[in-house]
């Protein structure tokens, strides 16, 4: 028996393409008076309140004025074991794995540890407006399965995956070239397709693999074209000259991956700061998608993201939190700081883009638009409800507001999880109680 409908009512906010400037009011839908119609966790009907009501006869109505619904944010690189990480003092990133991130992660054999942090994990994300994320888990398969059982619990559209990592780790966070190929497997056995999950192939980087190890990864992502895979490219120099050590033959850290045939149209890789042309040629040739960290990169000091020089050649970038190198949950704060990363090389992220790009953007990314990442009807209806006015500062300013793109860049450096004033996940009230 299908369950009832639910109508949101309040201002509405969908972007149809990427704007291709502040006066593109043909990329978006908004509408002052707006409706939502949802049943069986889509959306069935959406547009002006006046128009949509009529059609939601026998629906429960939900008031959400003055807010603003958007589809849920995406999040497409974090780390799900992080989550005790974040906020670690002092180190750059090889050090920082070795002293803080790595112990952390042993942890995550323990399958009660690894349960209760992802009860965490999921109320902290969904309680900042985060409806889809793509996240590493650790080596162990118990990490993974507490990962994918929560998301299930909750009925939420996740991507993850347990980290294949062979070697320069600790006791107790390895595994084998054989092993995490087997481990891998079994798990996109079990979970890629199973309601809303979809399973990434997660060889950590090339420091942690050997060359059996991202065989086996290449050999995984061949027979499972289905699967997502995700790594780390050239972050930090250190990094990448510890990289290049490893893999003397290779011509670039990415031709690592390359070599192994790792990268494809639905690799992600994480942070792609310092890159060599003929790395962002191979990208754009093949479709790989970097995926900026704002609040990470500043954190750990790992430089400049070059969003527009990535975008000049055709490559599609991610945006995400990369907890717990970074330091916010939130996909706003992610922005706010990006803004800050682009504006030190003269790039300017307008609101308009940057609310696309945390909603339809990374849909694109993921090849989900058909689900995700928008209000249309007969995608999933998962939606964050934002206050502009939700703190003291935020409403003082947004008195002085007088278009959507000012109250969206309120939001997209003032705010936070106390902007999320509810979320829906497949059309049912989801935020956290707190
Ligand atoms: N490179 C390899 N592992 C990690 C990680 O956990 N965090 C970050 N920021 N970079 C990495
Ligand atoms: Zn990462």
């Amino acid at each position: 028996m299908s369950a009832s409908a639910t109508l949101l009512r309040g201002r509405t906010l969908s972007f149809h393409a990427e704007p291709t400037g502040p006066e593109d009011t043909a990329a978006y839908s908004y509408i002052e008076d707006g409706a939502i119609l949802m049943q069986d966790g889509r959306i069935t009907a959406q547009g002006p309140y006046a128009e949509i009501a009529p059609q939601a006869a026998g629906a429960e109505v939900v008031d959400h004025r003055p807010h603003l619904l958007m589809p849920g944010f995406i999040d497409l690189h974090l780390h799900f074991p992080q989550v005790q990480v974040v906020a670690s003092w002092g180190e750059q990133l090889l050090d920082w794995l070795n002293t803080y991130t790595f112990p952390a992660e042993v942890q995550f054999a323990d399958a009660g540890h690894a349960e209760r942090m992802a009860r965490g994990f999921f109320d902290l994300i969904l309680g900042h407006g985060t409806t889809t994320a793509v996240a590493f888990c650790s080596v162990h398969p118990t990490s993974a399965e507490a990962y994918f059982a929560e998301a299930a619990r909750r009925n939420m559209r996740m991507i993850g995956g347990k980290v294949m990592m062979d070697r320069n780790a600790p006791e107790g966070l390895t595994d084998t070239a054989q092993q995490g190929y087997d481990e891998t497997k079994a798990l996109i056995e079990r979970w890629h397709g199973k309601g809303r999950a979809s399973y990434a192939i997660s060889p950590r980087f090339a420091i942690t693999s050997t060359p059996a190890q991202l065989e086996a990864a290449g050999a995984l992502m061949r027979e499972h074209p289905e699967a997502y895979v995700q790594t780390h490219l050239s972050e930090n120099r250190d990094e990448i000259d510890f990289t290049l050590s490893l893999y003397p033959d290779a011509p670039d850290y990415l031709g690592i991956y390359e070599r192994y045939g790792c990268v494809g149209d639905k690799t992600l890789l994480g942070h792609a700061i310092h890159l060599e042309p003929r790395e962002i040629e191979l990208l754009a040739d093949v479709g790989g998608k970097p995926v900026f960290c704002p609040t990470s990169n500043l954190f750990l000091g790992s430089g400049l993201f070059d969003d527009a020089g990535l975008r000049g050649k055709g490559i599609r970038n991610g945006i995400a939190t990369d907890i717990g190198a970074g330091t916010s949950y939130s996909m706003l704060q992610t922005l706010n700081e990006g803004y800050k990363v682009l504006q030190l090389q003269n790039q300017k992220l307008h609101p308009l883009n940057a609310f696309h790009w945390i909603t339809r953007g990374n849909a694109e990314v993921l090849g989900q638009v058909d689900q995700i990442g928008t209000l249309d009807v007969g995608t999933e209806a998962d939606i964050v409800v934002m206050d502009v006015s939700a703190t003291p500062a935020m409403a003082l300013r947004a008195e002085a507001a007088s278009s959507l793109s000012e109250e969206l860049f309120i939001l997209q450096m003032l705010g936070d999880d106390r902007a999320v004033a509810e979320v829906y996940v497949a059309g049912e009230a989801s935020k956290p109680k707190t």
